[in-house]
């Protein structure tokens, strides 16, 4: 039906933060607050599609109409979305932590009075996205974003080729869009660069779910 051009089809995003642990009570985080990952989801549960939202911890509800898997980190979250692959799209909405720590502590590592703090070693973590893109279940559609603070569609378009996916979607992150309402993108894609005007994480949300519809039709 025209209302619910993705009837049948099954759609994964990722959304929220990644939390690498240290020891059992300190993580490290990306900034993130879900927001435009989760209202992604919605718009295309909206037009009809089947929605796997892996999300990292928010304080953002769970869309309706959507089956939600929770993760913490991101080996966590790549585990969970390859478990859900097969899918006719994906969108890497995900602030996804680049690195954890090397070994985690399995108990709370405790200050010593006097003494500097243990360095913390680190490791990279995987890309998902990149994965995604070359995984032998490759969605026909991958969608990833890049949040930049400057040369925004430039380094989205060198981002679209490093992760092979299809399209990016670029935000300007140099305002106030960290946990806000509002984001000004731009949709980079094999074809060129589209200019989406600011407006709402809603409606950036819609645009890219109708988009979407339309490369699946
Ligand atoms: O490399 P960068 O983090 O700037 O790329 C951002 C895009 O890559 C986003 O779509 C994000 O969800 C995705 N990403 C990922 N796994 C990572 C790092 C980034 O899926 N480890």
């Amino acid at each position: 039906a025209a209302h619910r051009p993705l009837a049948g089809r099954h759609v994964l995003v990722t959304s929220g933060p990644t939390h690498e642990p240290i020891d059992p009570v300190r993580y490290i985080a990306n900034r993130s607050s879900g927001k435009q990952g989760h209202a992604i989801a919605a718009a295309l549960a909206a037009l009809g599609a089947r929605v796997t939202l892996v999300s990292g911890p928010v304080s953002v509800p769970d869309p309706a109409g959507v089956q939600v898997v929770k993760v913490e980190s991101a080996r966590e979250m790549l585990a969970a979305c390859e478990a859900a692959l097969p899918a006719d799209a994906a969108i890497c909405a995900a602030a996804v932590a680049d690195w954890r720590t090397a070994h985690a502590a399995g108990q709370k590592m405790k200050k010593v009075p006097g003494q500097p703090p243990a360095p913390l070693e680190l490791a990279l973590n995987p890309d998902i996205l990149a994965t995604l893109s070359a995984h032998a279940a490759r969605p026909r559609l991958v969608v990833g974003f890049a949040a930049e603070t400057e040369n925004v569609v430039a380094n989205a378009i060198a981002k679209r080729q490093r992760k092979g996916c299809d399209w990016i979607v670029a935000n300007d992150v140099s305002g106030d869009v960290m946990g806000g309402t509002e984001n000004t993108v731009h949709l980079v894609t094999d074809t060129g660069v589209e200019d989406w005007p600011r407006m709402p994480k809603q409606d950036v949300a819609a645009r890219l779910a109708a988009r979407l519809a339309e490369a699946l039709a």
